[in-house]
């Protein structure tokens, strides 16, 4: 364990990278090609809610494990507007941008474990995990 590495997200191509890097964690984490598909789709969505929101921020990918199960933890940080009321945000179909609306439900849907702390005008964290057993 004890890899760690730290994105700044501030343009498209950070995106791009943030998926490939948290796809290639999650291969290191021992998930299938599809579950590897699963955590960078995740990902995408909440580094381009940095990139729309926020303009700029950090993504931290970690490789994370608790008795028999190994996983990734994602956590999303930023500085920006922060947001006002978290359970409707949550809800399908919720945009303040005239967006979908999914990302945020669509990556928790995906993720194991996913939490939103906001505080408006100081900014955004979203930590998401994925758990795998190991036999
Ligand atoms: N990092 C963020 N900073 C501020 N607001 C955010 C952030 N991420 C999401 N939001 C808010 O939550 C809403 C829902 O996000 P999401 O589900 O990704 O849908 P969409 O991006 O299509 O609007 C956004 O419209 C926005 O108001
Ligand atoms: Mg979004």
């Amino acid at each position: 364990m004890g890899e760690e590495l730290r994105l700044s997200i501030g343009a498209d191509v950070d995106v791009v990278e943030a998926r490939q890097q948290g796809r290639a964690l999650a291969a290191v984490a021992g998930f299938t090609s599809g579950e590897q598909t699963v955590i960078a789709a995740a990902i995408s969505e909440i580094a381009r809610n940095i990139l729309m929101y926020a303009k700029k921020g950090e993504i931290t990918l970690s490789l994370i494990q608790n008795g028999d199960r190994q996983g990734v933890s994602i956590i999303a940080t930023d500085q920006g507007p922060g947001i006002a009321d978290i359970d409707r945000a949550m809800q399908y179909g919720y945009s303040t941008s005239h967006g979908v609306g999914a990302g945020l439900p669509g990556a928790k849907r995906l993720m194991d474990e996913f939490t939103v702390d906001s505080v408006v005008g100081r900014g955004t964290t979203v930590t998401m995990k994925k758990w795998r057993r190991i036999l």
